[in-house]
C-alpha cells in the first residue's frame, strides 16, 4: 500500500529512541520530511548516523517536550525549514513503576510528560495542521483504560490524555484535522532494557523478555517491536486513514484488548 507521504512534513517528539525513532525512520522511508526532537542532541544525532537520508529531509533539534517555549521554537523551525506541518506525533515520554502512594513529584511529572507535552505540541502545531488538514497521533499506553496498581500515576495520566484526545478530536474535526491515540502494550525498547537491568535477573535478556511476556499474559506471547508501532503510526498519519479520528488503536499483541 502506498501511504503517499512523499514530501509531507511530520514532527516527532522523543525521536532518538524506541517508538519515536522507529516512527521517524518509517516516515523517512516513505519519502516524508521529518523534524525529530528530544532533549539530548548528541544522542539524537547518533541515532540517525546510519540512516541514508538526504539532509534536506531530516531536521533534528534539541528540546524538552514539557516546555511549551521549546516546543514552539521546534514547530517554528520545522515550518521555516520545510514550509508547513502535515502531522505531529506526541511520543516523548518515560514511565515509572509506582503505586497510588507515590509522592506528588511523581504525579506532577507523569502529568507533565504525558498530558502537558502533548498539549504543548498540539497548541504550537495547530494552525499549521489546520492549514494542511493534518493529523495528530498521541502515543499512549493500554494502562489508560486498564488501571494497574503498579502504574497508578502513569495510568491516571494516560487516562487524562485519552480524555483530552476525545475533546480535541471533536474540536478540530470541522477543520478536517484528525486525532488518533495509539495505545501501546509492552514494546521492546530501552525501557525494557532498564527494567531488565533493575530486575537483577540472571537469565539472558531475550529469555527475560519471553518470561516477561508470559508473566504479563500477552496473547501473542512476545513483546512488540518499535517498528510495529511505527508502521501503525505512519498509516494513521496518512490519507489511507482519512476517515479515522476521535478513536484509539491498541498495538499491544492483544494485551488488555477491548474487543
Ligand atoms: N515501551 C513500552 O513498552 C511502552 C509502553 C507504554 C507506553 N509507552 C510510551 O511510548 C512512548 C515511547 O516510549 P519508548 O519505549 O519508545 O521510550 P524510549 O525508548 O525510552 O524513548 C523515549 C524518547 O523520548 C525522549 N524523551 C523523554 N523525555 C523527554 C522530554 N521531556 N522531552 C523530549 N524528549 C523526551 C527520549 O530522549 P531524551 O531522554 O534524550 O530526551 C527518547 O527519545 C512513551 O510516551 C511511553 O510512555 C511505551
Amino acid at each position: 500500500m502506498d501511504l503517499d507521504l512523499h514530501e509531507r512534513v511530520f514532527i516527532v517528539s522523543g525521536a532518538s529512541s524506541g517508538i519515536g525513532l522507529a516512527t521517524a525512520q518509517r516516515l523517512l522511508r516513505e519519502d516524508a520530511r521529518v523534524c525529530g526532537f528530544s532533549r539530548d542532541l548528541d544522542r539524537l544525532t547518533a541515532a540517525y548516523a546510519g540512516t541514508a537520508t538526504p539532509r534536506d529531509r531530516l531536521l533534528l533539534l534539541a528540546g524538552d517536550a514539557r516546555r511549551p517555549e521549546d516546543v514552539e521554537e521546534i514547530v517554528d523551525s520545522a515550518v521555516r525549514t520545510f514550509g508547513g506541518v502535515h502531522g505531529v506525533v506526541a511520543n516523548a515520554g518515560t514511565g515509572v513503576t509506582a503505586g497510588v502512594g507515590a509522592g506528588p513529584e511523581v504525579w506532577v511529572e507523569q502529568f507533565a510528560i504525558k498530558v502537558g507535552a502533548a498539549v504543548a505540541l498540539v497548541r504550537a502545531a495547530r494552525p499549521h495542521l489546520v492549514a494542511s488538514r493534518g493529523a495528530i497521533v498521541l502515543v499512549n499506553g493500554v494502562s489508560a483504560h486498564h488501571p494497574s496498581r503498579e502504574l497508578a500515576p502513569v495510568g491516571a495520566a494516560r487516562a487524562a490524555l485519552a480524555n483530552y484526545a476525545a475533546t480535541l478530536s471533536a474540536e478540530v474535526a470541522p477543520d478536517d484535522v484528525r486525532v488518533v491515540v495509539v495505545n501501546v502494550g509492552v514494546i521492546e525498547t530501552a525501557r525494557q532494557r532498564e527494567k531488565y537491568a533493575r530486575s537483577g535477573a540472571t537469565t539472558a535478556y531475550a529469555d527475560w523478555c519471553r518470561d516477561e511476556a508470559r508473566r504479563r499474559a500477552i496473547p501473542l506471547q512476545r513483546m512488540g517491536r518499535p517498528e510495529e508501532v511505527g508502521d501503525t503510526i505512519a498509516f494513521l498519519l496518512s490519507d489511507r486513514s482519512s476517515y479515522t479520528t476521535g478513536t484509539s488503536i491498541d498495538v499491544s499483541g492483544g494485551l488488555d484488548g477491548r474487543t
